[in-house]
């Protein structure tokens, strides 16, 4: 009979203390980690999204996706205190609720920050197209701006955006906490001005009629503009670089959460006030999805300078135009083009290392941590991440890849929520310096406000992950299953691959060499 093969967290914290990482980050560096993380995509163009879905009412949604991020985020810093390693949701997984559960966590991953990738880099797009127009006057052919979804053939800016991000992560560029703290203030200032502006143009008639697609579309918008949080779980990877992890990671995850809640819900009241962000409904008067074809028809039919925010792929700088600060919006699409991708590196580095960890416990090949003699990077994971990231980019709206990637991130937090109840009842006495408040309320509020917005999710984005968790299954059982490391009672603990070290990913005991011995 197979059991649930859990792995020890005694192990874990083992194989975690054996290596040699430096411990750099503190609070601060934590915090700006996050915000760097958190900031992009989402508010710079979901926003538009969130507002065919809701309208005003899309200020709702941006908190009820900020509460569910907020309630998880506290449930992953006591987790990410209490088990400092690399891996995230899917270590502590394996952890408390054995291995297939770990392995579709980890699965699930892929989709949080592989997909997350596609959608910033697609994000990133919209906006360096429209600053080439607005302020070079360069006017890029809309066949090879825009996926079929828009009428086009290929999102050639948001391939070549993700290609290069993965030749930089090849050749073993990683962002520093200099580059990220510059990348911050860039990313803060922008919005910042954004708000500035914007907000003292607001009038109270354009916050009516609040809810155009009433409480279910505020609830959808949430499922959609959730991606625009996403990120701060990023801190909890970086646990074995952190000192004093045990105080510091939740002062991260929370504070950067904290921060850009408060960033988005003034942008949001920016945006809706000073502009207006009523949906653009069909020619019969009915709900049209963000990204489908028929909403891309139907803002075809209206005059370039009228054009409501949700037919923007620029929202933030389309607002700025339209309300008298052409340049300042030019200027603010520069700072987007300047900053996304360093989202979209963080998001593909994160990858690369729960690849790694998964790798590391025998569950994917260990070809695919095989490192570059030169740049001494996991190239060939990197580049099967950056091919698979540029071709989803090259083909699907942002808000479908949004929604795909949240589902992954759902399914990871769901499982976080009942990890830190499980551990609290299997391992009551580990000490854990940061406890999160109110467990047994917090923890399965963060449960149930994961499944509300998975429901919500657009079926589309459901069955990508219901199909994505089948495919996940059908290669752990041909493949990871007979070879895990846990399963095949390897011990965890060994010596270093002296290999592994590529550009932070922490050195990765147990990986077997080509000859096929153990490391
Ligand atoms: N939160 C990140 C973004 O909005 C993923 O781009």
């Amino acid at each position: 009979m197979a059991n649930w093969r859990i792995k020890s967290l005694d192990s874990i914290l083992a194989t975690a203390e054996k290596k040699s990482l430096t411990r750099s980050l503190g609070a601060f560096q934590l915090t700006m980690l996050g915000i760097g993380g958190i900031i992009g995509t989402g508010i710079f163009v979901l926003t538009a999204e969130a507002a065919q879905l809701a309208g005003p009412g899309m200020l709702i949604s941006f908190v009820l996706s900020a509460l569910v991020c907020g309630l998880a985020a506290l449930c992953y810093a006591e987790l990410a205190a209490m088990v400092p390693v690399s891996g995230s949701a899917y270590t502590y997984s394996y952890a408390t609720f054995g291995e297939i559960l770990a392995w579709i966590v980890g699965w699930a991953l892929v989709l949080e920050y592989a997909v997350a990738a596609s959608a910033v880099a697609v994000g990133w797009s919209g906006y360096i197209v429209g600053v080439l127009d607005n302020l070079v006057g360069i006017k890029l052919p809309a066949e090879f701006v825009n996926g079929p979804y828009a009428g086009g053939l290929i999102n050639l800016p948001a391939v070549v955006i993700a290609l290069a991000v993965t030749w930089l992560l090849v050749i073993g560029t990683k962002e520093s906490a200099q580059v990220n703290a510059i990348l911050v203030a860039v990313k803060i200032t922008a919005l910042a001005a954004f708000i500035a502006l914007a907000v003292p143009a607001a009038t109270a008639e354009n916050f009516q009629p609040f809810l155009p697609l009433g409480a279910t579309g505020a609830i959808s918008a949430a499922s959609i503009i959730f991606f625009a949080f996403v990120g701060f779980d990023a801190v909890s990877t970086a646990a074995e670089e952190t000192k004093n992890p045990q105080r510091n990671i939740p002062i991260g995850l929370v504070g950067s959460l904290a921060i850009c809640t408060c960033f988005y819900m003034l942008v949001g009241s920016g945006v809706i006030g000073s502009f207006g962000a009523q949906p653009v409904f069909g020619p019969g008067g009915e709900a049209l999805q963000p990204g489908s074809p028929e909403l891309t028809a139907q803002c075809n039919t209206i005059a370039a300078n009228v054009l409501p925010v949700v037919c923007s792929k620029e929202a933030l700088a389309h607002v700025l135009r339209s309300i008298g600060y052409p340049a300042i919006g030019n200027v603010l699409g520069l700072a987007a083009g300047f900053a996304l991708p360093s989202v979209v590196l963080m998001m593909m580095f994160a990858q690369t290392r729960i690849f790694f960890v998964m790798s590391r416990d025998g569950l994917l090949p260990a070809a695919l941590s095989k490192v570059h003699p030169k740049y001494k990077t996991p190239h060939i994971v990197t580049i099967v991440t950056g091919v698979g990231v540029a071709f989803a980019a090259a083909f699907f709206p942002v808000g479908q890849l949004a929604a795909v990637s949240n589902g992954g991130t759902l399914c990871a937090f769901f499982f976080v929520s009942l990890a830190i109840m499980t551990l609290r009842r299997t391992n009551p006495d580990r000490r854990r310096v940061f406890r999160t408040p109110a467990v047994w309320v917090v923890a399965p509020a963060a449960a149930a406000g994961c499944l509300l917005l998975f429901a919500f999710l657009s079926l589309t984005a459901q069955l990508v992950f219901f199909g994505w968790a089948g495919l996940g299954l059908v290669f752990y059982f041909i493949y990871g299953r007979s070879r895990s490391h846990v399963g095949r009672g390897l011990d965890e603990v060994n010596e270093l691959n002296a290999d592994i070290p590529p550009q932070g990913v922490p050195p990765l005991p147990g990986i077997p060499t080509p000859g096929g011995k153990q490391a």
